[in-house]
């Protein structure tokens, strides 16, 4: 594959990826075979004007949705060879997740919000692990309080929480800092990137910021659906700084 991530075991990999959606009688390719690999640490920041595809791959590299053609591995895991319950099983063990609405339980506290997909994956000391990770990202005096009481910025932080309270091996965010206001939005990527390098995670970022999208190691460029980039952020021996 040309200028594309390689390694002999990349942690996400995309091949030939392509989705085929039914409008009325019409058949519409929103996404045309994208190809990469991903290597486990890395980030790649998903880039591309409004309708050019990148919630719609996401959602296909993190197993929510399902490809019309091609296939996603994860974790050296095709896709492809599971069923629905298999691939959210797969996502619960590996993936966490940020999107820009924050999509917190909004009757939960902080606290309750983190900890009930860890005992849902049944994790053990789930109320300590839940309450160190709210601490981790400056919320260890809000844990009883309702996402209505917080922020936009102290919910998406919440966020962060459940996302890496879990041990993913990979973060997925979707505009993570696409609701919040400028500085805001700055110190949660702040926070998402210190996270992720602290953890050793592999981060897949969608975002119109060229600004975050530069602090990913690889860029993917998406125009009208087709991947039309594909690069390195950059040291000058073509392997991210
Ligand atoms: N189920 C569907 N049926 C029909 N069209 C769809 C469907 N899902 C997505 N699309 C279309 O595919 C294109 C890509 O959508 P997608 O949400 O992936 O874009 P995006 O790059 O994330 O945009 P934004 O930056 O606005 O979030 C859009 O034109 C969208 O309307
Ligand atoms: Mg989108």
């Amino acid at each position: 594959m040309l200028n594309s991530p390689q390694t002999a075991s990349p942690l996400l990999a995309a091949r030939q990826l392509g989705k085929t959606v039914k409008t009325g009688t019409e058949q519409l390719t929103i996404l045309h075979d994208i190809e990469f690999s991903l290597p486990a640490g890395e980030s790649l920041a998903i880039i591309g004007t409004s309708g050019s595809g990148k919630s719609t791959l996401l959602a296909l590299l993190a197993g929510i949705d399902q490809p019309s053609h091609g296939d996603v591995q994860l974790d050296g895991q095709s896709l492809a060879a599971l069923d629905e319950d298999g691939r959210a099983r797969l996502r619960g063990q590996l993936a966490g997740f940020v999107f820009q609405s924050f999509q917190l339980l909004p009757d939960f506290t902080a606290l309750e919000n983190v900890l009930v997909p860890l005992e849902l994956h049944g994790v053990a000391d789930a109320t300590a692990r839940a309450t160190h990770w709210l601490e981790r990202v400056g919320l260890g005096a809000r844990l009883d309080h309702t996402p209505r009481q917080l922020s936009g910025g102290e919910q998406q932080r919440v966020a962060l929480a459940r996302a890496f309270a879990g041990a993913p091996r990979i973060v997925f965010a979707d505009e993570p800092t696409g609701s919040l206001d400028t500085a805001t939005g700055a110190h949660i990527a702040d926070l998402m990137f210190e996270l992720n390098a602290a953890a050793g995670t592999t981060l897949v970022l969608v975002t119109h910021d060229p600004k975050l999208a530069a602090r990913c190691s690889w860029q993917l460029q998406l125009q009208g659906g087709h991947q039309i980039a594909l690069h390195p952020n950059t040291a000058p021996d073509g392997w991210p700084a």
